[in-house]
Parts: structure tokens; C-alpha cells; sequence
């Protein structure tokens, strides 16, 4: 159910709704915006005519367009965007606190609104919030790495996991560092994009986790060993069995901060 209202005390009838929905569920055949009934179930639930409406006379799925943040002049200068883009860094070092609950929880639904293939919107946010979780997590990995590799098992290109076992033992932590948290972002395996989908939210996580003055990193060590030296513990973490892991992200409160930019350029761009 779409549950489209329109408010026709509001309504310009510009048909700037039915213009942008992609899959052309909307008309204006009788002068205001309409679902023909064949066409509902096109729907992608992208909310597309909901964001456009220059009035706020539409409504879809029970939402009102008051509850939604206006974005005339609101959106961060493209300046402030690329300094956090290019002041964001790979944080290695953290505090020992974790981060409050709500705070990650507000992230995590900001980022939920980001773009999936179909808006196909099945991301799972895995996260372990609990410190207790996280310790018995970092020492367990090592322990199962240590036993594959004491059996020569390690997968082939995955060696170098035994000397992240000796850092560990002289107590570096180089697969977790140290982060009070990891995040986990997967999705159902049969969508259309079920990786990608995890990555652009882990990378709309790291810029707002940035700004919210939290420090992450991409953890592909943690990602490999979860996925393909113990797996049996990445079991324990009630990921559904049918869902693709996008990417694994470390974060929490930054023992570290930086006082520049890097400057790194050189982009190579095949212009045309
Ligand atoms: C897909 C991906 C996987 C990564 N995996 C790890 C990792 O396992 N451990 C780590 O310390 N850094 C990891 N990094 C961080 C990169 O080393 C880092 O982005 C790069 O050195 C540049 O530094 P910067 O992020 O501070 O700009 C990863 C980055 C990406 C994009």
C-alpha cells in the first residue's frame, strides 16, 4: 500500500512527482497526482516524489513532509565536504571507552539512508557494542588463527597471518587495533548489488563518524579472518546465512587526531 495522499489545498499540480518517479507509477491524468492501481506495485519505495514535491503536498506511506529536513542552503559547502574527505584518516589508535550506544545507533540510521541497487535496502549493520564481546572476539581470533596456522592450513595468500599471531603474542593488535568496536555491514546475497550496497554505507559511515569525531578503519585484515580463517565465529555473530558480508570497519573513540589534510593527488583521469 502506497498510501499516496495529496493535499490539494497545497498542490501546484507541476508534476514535478510524477516526472521524477523512475518507474512512472504516477500521473497526473486527472489533474492531480494519482497512482493508477496496475502500476503500484512498480513501486520502489524511493520516495523520490515525497522529496521533490516544491510544497510538501504529497504524502507517501503515512510519512508527512514536516518531519523531513528541509534542504534549501542546509547541505555543507563543497569546501567542508572535501576537507573531510581529504582529512579523513585510518585511525589505528583508540580509546579505551566505547562509544555510547545512542550515538552509534544515530549514525548507523543517518547512513541507512544511502543509496542500494533497486533500493533494495536490506543492509544488516552488525555491530559489537559490548567491550566484553569485543575482548573474548579479538582472543578468540587469535587462538583460531593460531591453530590453523599451527596446522599449516592457513589459506594459500593468507601465510602472513601467522606473524599477526606474534604481534599479538607480544601484545599488538594489529587485526583489531585496539578499536572498542567493529561493524559488520552485510546483505541478502540475492539482490542485485548486495556488496557494493555494504561499501557505499561503510563509506557513508566513515565520513560521518569522521565528522561526529569518531575514528575508523577499514578492516580487510578482520574481514579475511573472519570469512576465511575462522569463520566459525563469525557464525556466532547471527548474520543470516544467506547474506553476502560487504566489508568490515573498526571504529571508536580516537586516541590520535590529525592537523592537516594529506595531499595525496595525482587521480588519473581518462578523460574523453
Ligand atoms: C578496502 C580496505 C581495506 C583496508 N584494510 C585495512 C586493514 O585491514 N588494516 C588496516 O590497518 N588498514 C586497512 N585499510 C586502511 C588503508 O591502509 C588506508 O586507507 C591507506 O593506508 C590510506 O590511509 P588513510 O585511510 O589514512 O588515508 C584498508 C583500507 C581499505 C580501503
Amino acid at each position: 500500500m502506497l498510501n499516496l495522499r495529496i493535499d490539494e489545498e497545497k498542490c501546484i499540480q507541476c508534476g514535478e512527482c510524477a516526472d521524477d518517479c523512475p518507474r512512472n507509477v504516477l500521473s497526473l491524468d486527472a489533474g492531480y497526482p494519482a497512482v493508477h492501481p496496475e502500476e503500484e506495485k512498480k513501486c520502489i519505495a524511493c520516495q523520490h516524489c515525497f522529496a521533490i514535491c516544491p510544497t510538501g503536498a504529497l504524502s507517501i506511506f503515512g510519512l508527512d513532509p514536516e518531519d523531513s529536513s528541509p534542504l534549501n542552503d542546509a547541505l555543507p559547502s563543497p569546501q567542508q565536504l572535501a576537507t573531510l574527505m581529504k582529512g579523513r584518516r585510518s585511525v589505528r589508535r583508540y580509546l579505551e571507552e566505547p562509544v555510547e550506544t545512542s550515538i552509534i545507533a544515530e549514525l548507523i540510521e543517518v547512513v541507512a539512508n544511502g543509496p542500494t541497487a533497486v533500493n533494495n535496502r536490506q543492509l544488516l549493520f552488525t555491530v559489537i557494542e559490548s567491550q566484553s564481546t569485543m575482548t573474548t572476539l579479538r582472543k578468540d581470533t587469535i587462538e583460531g588463527i593460531r591453530k590453523v596456522a599451527e596446522q599449516d592450513s592457513l589459506p594459500e595468500g593468507l601465510e602472513f597471518f601467522a606473524g599477526i599471531v606474534d604481534a599479538a603474542d607480544d601484545g599488538n593488535d594489529v587485526l583489531f587495533r585496539n578499536a572498542p568496536h567493529l561493524l559488520i555491514v552485510s546483505s541478502p546475497a540475492d539482490g542485485s548489488s548486495p556488496e557494493q550496497d555494504c561499501l557505499i554505507a561503510l563509506s557513508y559511515f566513515e565520513l560521518l563518524a569522521t565528522a561526529s569525531g569518531l575514528g575508523t578503519v577499514w578492516n580487510g585484515l578482520c574481514r579475511w579472518a573472519l570469512t576465511r580463517i575462522v569463520p566459525e565465529l563469525l557464525e556466532q555473530l547471527n548474520i543470516p546465512e544467506n547474506h553476502t558480508i560487504g566489508y568490515m570497519m573498526s571504529f571508536g573513540k580516537p586516541a590520535v587526531k590529525y592537523h592537516r589534510t594529506v595531499q595525496r593527488g595525482g587521480a588519473r583521469i581518462n578523460s574523453i
